[in-house]
């Protein structure tokens, strides 16, 4: 029952901020998604990829997608009206699969390729949740799958959004993540914000090896 009501919450909130703000007035705005972009092509050659991206908000990665020919695009939010504002950006005929999910209790019906998750799983503080998702994405991905979660560094802000984050580095995400995750990669990055503040990130990028 207490976790029925913590979730209620949880699309109130993100719903109410993107119904009363504007693309470009949230804190983590980005003018282009240049750096998921590098980190998702150079983990990933192959030619098109089944990508997710959680908690993908209003952002513009699935703009970049789509304009790089990629077909296989599944974005998932809490808050609808977050997807709604990035679908009315796309031209129609986009093939692009919108889910309004808690990513916690998400079923996956198809497999990906990769998991990108810029800003979304810092939201989970807690560890019950935490697992949740990496269950989630463990039904989710290929065996060889890439998933790049960027989060809060250490260093960075204490709170989201008005909500506390849990702020991660690669070695702590890699022990959530478990031993069916490699860890590949790992780096620092420094988002700006719409208001010119500096926010300490991390990206890591693991590659799922084992299915149990
Ligand atoms: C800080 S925003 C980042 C949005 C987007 N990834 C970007 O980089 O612009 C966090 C996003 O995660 C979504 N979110 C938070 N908790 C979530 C959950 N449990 N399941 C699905 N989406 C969630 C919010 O609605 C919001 O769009």
């Amino acid at each position: 029952m207490e976790m029925m009501v913590a979730d209620f919450d949880r699309t109130v909130h993100w719903q109410t901020v993107y119904t009363t703000k504007g693309e470009d007035e949230v804190s983590w705005f980005e003018e282009s998604p240049d750096h998921s972009l590098d980190l998702i092509f150079r983990a990933w050659t192959g030619r098109n990829a089944s990508i997710v991206d959680v908690g993908g908000g209003a952002s513009r990665l699935v703009d970049a997608l789509v304009a790089r020919g990629q077909s296989h695009i599944t974005v998932i939010d809490l808050s609808a009206a977050a997807l709604d504002t990035a679908k009315s950006r796309l031209p129609s005929a986009s093939n692009v699969t919108w889910v309004v999910a808690d990513i916690t209790r998400w079923e996956p019906d198809g497999a990906f390729d990769v998991w990108h998750d810029r800003a979304a799983f810092h939201f989970l503080t807690d560890i019950a949740d935490q697992i949740a998702y990496v269950g989630v994405m463990s039904k989710a991905l290929k065996l060889g799958g890439i998933a790049i979660v960027g989060t809060f560094a250490p260093s960075g802000p204490e709170k989201c959004s008005g909500l506390t984050v849990a702020r991660h580095d690669a070695e702590g995400l890699k022990r959530i993540f478990g031993q069916k995750y490699k860890l590949l990669s790992s780096e620092p990055y420094q988002h700006t914000t719409p208001w010119k503040s500096v926010q300490d990130f991390q990206f890591s990028t693991f590659m799922k090896i084992a299915t149990e």
